[in-house]
């Protein structure tokens, strides 16, 4: 029956819209030092701490919470990220609360390029993952 295949073609599309909205929400905003939020932490390895328990892909957001003037965010390469220096800073971030997509899969590095903070350990450095593949369509 003809109205057998349009209740049908409705559930599969409700199961795609479905499907998609999964996809979709399952990007995660990550808040960077969860209450600490990104500041000089009380120890050096509190972000290398706090990153270890968090799983990072492509299509999350790095959420920096701190306000304008206190600290920036600098994302730079693994060189300067070890010794704390800003020779090739690919990107500055300093009007406060500042959202990072991970857009490509690899290593991040950022730091604090205010006083002496990324000496202090106000330095993050993360891995991203490819993610899921999209789910595929038989
Ligand atoms: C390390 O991180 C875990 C999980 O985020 C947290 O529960 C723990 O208190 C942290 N350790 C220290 C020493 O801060
Ligand atoms: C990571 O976080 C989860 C949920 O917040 C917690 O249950 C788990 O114990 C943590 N693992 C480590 C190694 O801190
Ligand atoms: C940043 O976010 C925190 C928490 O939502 C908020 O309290 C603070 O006012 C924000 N600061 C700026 C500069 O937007």
């Amino acid at each position: 029956m003809d109205y057998e295949k349009v209740h049908l073609s409705l559930l599969m599309s409700a199961m795609i819209s479905y499907l998609t909205f999964v996809c979709v929400s399952s990007k995660a905003t990550h808040i960077v030092g969860d209450r600490v939020g990104w500041a000089s932490p009380g120890y050096n390895s509190f972000y290398e701490n706090w990153s270890k328990n968090v799983t990072f892909n492509v299509g999350d957001v790095l959420l920096f919470q701190y306000n304008p003037g206190l600290s920036t965010v600098v994302h730079v390469n693994k060189d300067d990220y070890d010794h704390c220096t800003t020779r090739n800073v690919m990107q500055t971030y300093f009007r406060g609360n500042s959202s990072i997509t991970l857009d490509h899969p690899g290593e991040y590095f950022f730091f604090c390029s205010v006083g002496k903070h990324c000496e202090a350990g106000q330095k993050l450095q993360i891995t991203v993952s490819q993610g899921n593949p999209p789910s595929k369509t038989s």
